[in-house]
Order: structure tokens, then sequence, then C-alpha cells
């Protein structure tokens, strides 16, 4: 059976304190059997980037192996009243669970709480929400792997090297935990021949990315690197470089790193350095079964990453700590 990405990570799992559904099996409208299974609502932030399409992938194949469960999926085009509103209709339906990758942490806050308390248990996955009301985060360290990144540059480049940072959108977490991690990885107070000549909002788009770089490269002689906090990001970049004739001046390292794309920028020699971004779609069945039969589950999941280069990409890269 093909799991999609999640099955061959590695998944470190960091307990902070437990959650259970109100303590026993929660109490939704179903028994949690192949013939009345339980109904776990999906609420999808956006459907327009490779990475969500493949988290919804790995949700559904996790959920295939239970026939006591059922999952509705919900897409709420990259708008956060849209999502709050589908929170809302999953409550009002009474479904049993709900799992969330919401698309901004402020605005979903609410809706999550009032879901949790309820009485819904409530995954979020991948953006973190406000607070402690719900019932468990899944999702990677974006700090990690910021840190990871800026360790890598600098590695790279030494002690010189200008440096382009294209940030996703810095209302949801990894946005900004991935742009603080990277300034912690990078230390310019200890190099000052590390200098950050450019800092553009992308969004998580590539189109934007691309326009972001267009003005890097129109105020910058040099660039010696390029981090992009996705991989949609960095190939943005590298696109707005190749346009200007650059590309080949500088390195490109992204987040994701998804077989089918940006592990194989890396593999053509497009992107220099991917770091792996879990969907987690595996994990948040897990959880949501556990919670549902009344079991305990840690309140952060944690997982894992693996860094991708040209040298380590065939053989399935390297992990990380
Ligand atoms: C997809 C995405 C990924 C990124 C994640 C962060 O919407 O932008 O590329 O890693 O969201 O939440």
């Amino acid at each position: 059976m093909n799991r999609g990405l999640t099955a061959w990570l590695p998944a470190a799992v960091l307990a902070f304190g437990v959650t259970t559904a109100c303590g026993s099996a929660p109490e939704g409208g179903h028994a949690g059997t192949a013939e009345d299974p339980w109904v776990i609502g999906m609420s999808q932030c956006n459907l327009g980037e490779p990475w969500r399409v493949q988290m919804d992938a790995d949700v559904r194949a996790a959920a295939e192996g239970h026939a006591n469960l059922r999952v509705i999926f919900k897409d709420a085009q990259n708008n956060s009243l849209t999502q709050r509103a589908q929170v809302e209709e999953f409550v009002e339906q009474g479904v049993d669970l709900i799992i969330i990758s919401p698309k901004e942490a402020a605005p979903l806050t609410r809706p999550v709480a009032e879901a949790y308390q309820k009485g819904v248990p409530v995954i979020v996955l991948d953006r973190k929400v406000q607070g402690e009301e719900y019932s468990t985060f899944i999702g990677a360290d974006n700090v990690r792997i910021g840190r990871e990144a800026g360790a890598w540059i600098r590695e790279m480049v030494g002690d010189q090297g200008k440096v382009v940072e294209l940030k996703g959108l810095m209302t949801s977490t990894p946005g900004q935990d991935r742009n603080q991690g990277f300034l912690e990885g990078m230390a310019m107070d200890q190099n000052p021949g590390l200098e950050l000549v450019f800092s553009g909002e992308m969004q998580w788009l590539e189109p934007n990315a691309r326009r972001e770089m267009e003005s890097a490269l129109a105020t910058n002689d040099r660039i010696d690197v390029v981090y992009a906090h996705n991989d949609p990001g960095a190939h943005g970049a590298w696109l707005a470089a190749r346009a200007a004739g650059r590309e080949g001046e500088m390195l490109f390292v992204g987040i994701d790193a998804l077989p089918h794309e940006g592990q194989q920028y890396v593999r053509e020699g497009i992107m220099d350095a991917t770091f792996l971004y879990p969907t987690g779609g595996e994990e948040a069945i897990e959880a949501a079964l556990a919670l549902l039969q009344g079991g305990e589950v840690s309140k952060a999941i944690t997982l894992g990453t693996r860094l991708f280069t040209q040298t380590n990409v065939d053989s399935g890269g390297e992990p990380i700590g």
C-alpha cells in the first residue's frame, strides 16, 4: 500500500502533557463500528499547493485501513473566514472529531477552542493556533528546521555571504518559526561578514516568490544564497534568477522536500538543499483513533526532519538530530 510521504519518516514523539477527550471516549454521534463509523471532519486551509494535496492524501490513505472511520474533507481555499465556518459546520453536523490545518493562528484560535470546549476532540496539524484549547498539535519543529537551514548555509558560504530570505505567510506559525530559527542558525551577530541583503514575504506562493526575487536581484549585484521558507518559494526565486541569467551565482535552499517537488529540484540541480517537512497525515489518524477510543495522546507530537542535498538525495537524504 502506498501510504504517501509520511510512511518512511522517523517521527520523534515528545510528550508535553497528555490529552484525552474529557477523560473518556468523546460523545460523538457515531458508534465507531463498520456499520456506524466515526466521522472525522478535516479542514484543509488550501489545496492550491502540492504539499497540502499530499497531506490530504496521507490522511485518506491512513484512514482507509480503518473501516470504523470516515473522513469528510473540506478545502478552505486559503480563506480564514471560510475555514472558521467549516469548523463551526463540523460541530453543528455532529462529527466525532476535527482535524484542522489552519491557515493562520489568530483567526482560527476561537473556533478551535469553541469546538474543543463543546467536547469535540480537535487535532491541529502543521500550523498552530494560539493557546492550548485543542486535543493535540502534530507537526515538525519549524524553529529547529530554520536553525538547521541557517547553520547549513553558514557552512556552505563560510563567514562571508549575501543572503536573501523569502518568508512564508507571517501570520502563520511556520513562517514565524522558520524566520526565528534561521536568524539563530545564521548567528549574524557573531559573523559580521554574513549579511541579509533582502527579506520579502512571499506567503508560501511561487509567483510571489518570483516577484520578490526580481526586486532582490534588481537591488543587489551579488547574492550568494536564497533561503525560502518552502520549496515553491525557492523554485520561484530560481525562475527569477534564471530569467536574469544569474541562477549560477547563488545557492537555493528550501523546505518541504516532497519527492516529486523539492527532492526533484535538488536532483535536477535547481535547488541545493531542502529540509523535509512531513505532513503528519498518518500520525493524525493514529492520534484520532486513540482519542476516539478514549485513550491518551500527547499534547504535542513533534515530527522529525531530513536534509536532502545533491550528494544524498538519491539515497534518501540524511536524518537531522
Ligand atoms: C503549504 C505550505 C508548505 C509549508 C507549509 C507551512 O501550504 O506552504 O509549503 O511547508 O504550508 O505551513
